[in-house]
């Protein structure tokens, strides 16, 4: 996992990431069981439980709504489903990325509460009640975000399959940086992998957005 993540959009209000929900899951099931059948007799509300600050993930499919690009958004999924599966299979927004689905290249950056976080390492019912941004949020109406002209203007995308996650990207470190330098370009940019190489534009890109109010 990126270090910006674990800095910023990785952070969890329940402590749960995909992989040590996995694991935890593993060692209940090899140990006594009995965290497999507290779920199973845990009766579903909102999809969730909440009892005395503690998240419990009934068994089987789950009834949750999300709060994408300022609406409401209700998708059924597991509890292993992770965000980038919930948007793109279930909600039918496919602007967000797919590559490494293990947090190693940035395809899947999206904005959680504000923050860049791969979404394939966020389980979708840990999003609940968090405000997802993403690529289909930037724009206003035929007006793309600065940093989305900005990315147009430079030519700054091959294939494009990386430009996503670079933009949202781009997006959370003018929103913290309103004029960053280089170094905190490449920085923030540092989890986002770009096969075709096209870094030198998108560093260029995000300090042309800079200069046109991309940290809206
Ligand atoms: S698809 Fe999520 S980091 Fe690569
Ligand atoms: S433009 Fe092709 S991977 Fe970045």
């Amino acid at each position: 996992m990126r270090d910006r993540d674990l800095r910023e959009g990785g952070s969890r209000p329940s402590g749960f990431s995909r992989r040590s929900f996995l694991k935890g899951a593993s060692v209940a099931a090899v140990g006594t069981g009995l965290a497999t059948e507290a779920l199973a007799d845990a009766a579903p509300t909102d999809g969730l439980i909440r009892e005395d600050g503690v998240t419990t993930v009934p068994k089987g499919a789950l009834e949750i709504t999300l709060r994408v690009n300022g609406e409401d958004v209700a998708v059924t999924v597991e509890p292993r489903t992770t965000l980038l599966d919930a948007l793109r299979d279930r909600a039918g927004l496919t602007g967000t990325k797919k590559v490494c689905d293990r947090g190693a290249c940035g395809a899947c950056t999206l904005l959680l509460d504000g923050k860049p976080a791969n979404s394939c390492l966020t389980l979708a019912w840990d999003a609940v009640g968090r405000e997802i941004t993403t690529i289909e949020g930037l724009a206003d109406g035929e007006n793309l975000h600065p940093v989305q002209q900005a990315f147009v203007e430079c030519d700054a995308l091959q294939c494009g399959f990386c430009t996503p996650g670079m933009v949202m990207s781009s997006v959370a470190c003018l929103q913290k940086h309103a004029t960053p330098t280089p170094e905190q370009i490449r920085h923030e940019l540092s989890g986002n992998i770009c096969r075709c190489g096209t870094y030198g534009r998108v560093f260029e890109a995000v300090a042309n957005a800079a200069k046109n109010g991309g940290g809206r």
